[in-house]
């Protein structure tokens, strides 16, 4: 029965052929990773220069943040034009040799594609604001309405209103970020099909997938305030991965804040009608206060993570996939976060990765989190991103204190995974020999990568391990998920069983000694990777994770 359950399964999803379903992807946000020409600004040569780095990690994709032409209001997620790179970071040529040089460190490159919106720089919109008739006018979402009396009520995501008025065609238009990017309108099958001839010209030239910036939202209604899942939402998901990502066997990765697992199902079909996972959001918005703002801190309450990872590991399992991931450039560092960036920052980075890791899924690394990298607290000057200094000023117009808002920030602004990357404990760590656009963390001589690399106890090795770990042995990819200790307020465990053999997952979540709760590991069990040099049979130190591994399961 087990044996049939996994057949079909593996028919079902795929799991023997699917390249991504064995991979980790390293997300590179390009700007802050590493600067070749010493203007402060990562770049495309830079990302070149540590592709030994990344094999040496062992990862098998990167996914790239947005490096096509952008005038940078929201650091490159505001596109002028999709087919050419920024001189900020080199020229279609650089981003040429990058696919190539990448393919020889077998690593695959994965693009970001915004397509919910453009810049208001590109040259659709140029065009669309000359005139109601013009041919461009429909790419983007119009209402008509008097000046100063806007269409409704919604705002946009980084504050303010989401309409715009333009007196040339005496018009809003709707966008849903900054007011430099203009939703696209998703109705219209010409700019559908502009858009499908762009992400073929990318496939071509060799990438091995994409990631889709707020894809849940292309389907907007905004009369009737739609954003998320729009009802034509998964029909014009299939249409686009038929017109383009189902001719190659590409990796794609939407982002969706409004996913369910209900919906995942839907998105990661193994039919493989739309795309191959989305990130969802569920766990990282449980340290907010319910429907409220990222920005309205609350505690993480443990035993509703468990659930919601519980949730989509179980429900997910034959009928999609998931993305495991902690951070990205728009979260906080997951150390300064949910582990311990003090005392305990290297166990508990490593607890935080095992756990995840462990999961069924495709990791994804956001650069720095190898090195256990943590957030900044820096003063308000010192901050760079358009949402942070918005939400600054609003805040302030509000009434709240200085204090109150820069505990938010410190908490979670999108620069506490941007500054650059700590490489090495020279001038700037190493990013840049000119001024870093965003000043790198003041912890760089303490925490970098040159110091971890030939260190097998660093948090860079735990990654390593982990990555290898999930390519050697197949029940990371297959195993069934069970949560254990369901209500236990610090600790987080679970199995991954297959027809052969069993993982189990054990962390300690906090920074106390905990009793260890399960009977004594025999000899059956093996220890894969664990955050202590020794393990007891009775006690969980502060942050400890390991993981066993057992492949006498039948025989029991
Ligand atoms: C999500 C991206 O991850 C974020 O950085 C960006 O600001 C918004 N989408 C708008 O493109």
């Amino acid at each position: 029965m087990e044996q049939k359950n996994c057949e079909m399964i593996n028919k079902l999803d795929g799991t023997n052929t699917k390249w991504w379903k064995k991979s980790v992807i390293y997300q590179i946000y390009p700007r802050s990773f590493a600067d070749s020409n010493s203007d402060g600004i990562g770049d495309l040569q830079g990302i070149i220069s540590k592709l030994d780095y990344l094999e040496n990690l062992g990862i098998d994709a990167i996914w790239l943040s947005p490096v096509c032409k952008s005038p940078q209001d929201d650091n490159g997620y505001d596109i002028s034009d999709y087919q050419d790179i920024d001189p900020m970071f080199g020229s279609l040529e650089d981003m040429e040799q990058l696919i190539q040089e990448a393919a020889k460190h077998h690593i695959r490159i994965i693009m970001d594609l915004v397509l919910n919106h453009s810049s208001d720089e590109h040259r659709w919109f140029q065009e669309a604001k000359k005139s109601r008739e013009n041919p461009y006018h429909d790419y983007y979402v119009w209402r008509d309405g008097e000046e100063g009396i806007l269409p409704n009520d919604m705002k946009a995501a980084f504050g303010g209103s989401a309409w715009e008025w333009v007196p040339e065609v005496g018009q809003y238009y709707f966008h849903q970020f900054s007011v430099k990017q203009p939703d696209l309108n998703w109705e219209n099958p010409k700019l559908r099909q502009e858009i499908y001839d762009m992400i073929n010209w990318w496939t071509e030239k060799g990438v091995g997938g994409f990631r889709l910036d707020v894809i849940d939202q292309i389907a907007k209604e905004p009369d009737k305030h739609i954003t998320a899942n729009g009802p034509r939402l998964h029909e014009f998901l299939r249409e686009l991965s038929r017109e383009t990502f189902q001719k190659a066997d590409l990796v794609t990765v939407g982002e969706a804040w409004g996913a369910t697992t209900e919906l995942a199902k839907l998105y990661s079909n193994p039919d493989n009608s739309e795309l191959s996972m989305v990130f969802q959001f569920e766990h990282i918005c449980l340290d907010q206060i319910a429907g409220k703002e990222k920005w309205d801190l609350a505690p993480l309450p443990f035993l509703k993570l468990k659930e919601v990872f519980a949730r989509w590991q179980t429900e997910l399992y034959g009928k999609g996939w998931n993305s495991l991931f902690w951070n990205n450039h728009d979260l906080p560092r997951i150390v300064s976060r949910w582990g311990n960036d003090g005392r305990y920052r290297v166990e508990s980075a490593k607890m935080l990765a095992i756990l995840l890791h462990g999961m069924q899924g495709t990791p994804y690394i956001y650069q720095g989190e190898e090195l256990g990298m943590t957030n900044v607290q820096y003063e308000i000057e010192q901050y760079r991103d358009i949402e942070t200094l918005n939400l600054y000023k609003e805040r302030l117009e509000k009434g709240y204190t200085q204090d109150e808002i820069m505990r938010s920030i410190h908490a979670k602004s999108r620069d506490n995974a941007r500054t650059p990357m700590q490489w090495n404990d020279r001038e700037n760590a190493g990013f840049t020999d000119g001024t870093p656009w965003l000043e790198v963390n003041p912890n760089y001589k303490e925490i970098h990568a040159q110091s971890q690399i030939n260190d097998t106890d660093s948090v860079f090795h735990c990654y390593k391990k982990l990555i290898q770990l999930r390519k050697e042995y197949p029940v990371f990819t297959d195993g069934r998920f069970q949560l254990l200790l369901e209500n236990d307020e610090n600790i987080f465990a679970y199995t991954r069983t297959n027809e052969d053999s069993q993982l189990l997952v054990v962390c300690n979540f906090y920074d106390k000694t905990l009793a260890y709760p399960f009977q004594k590991p025999d000899e059956s069990m093996n220890l894969l990777i664990s955050n202590y040099k020794d393990v007891s049979e009775t006690m969980l130190r502060p942050y400890e994770a390991r993981m066993y591994y057992n492949n006498q399961i039948k025989s029991k």
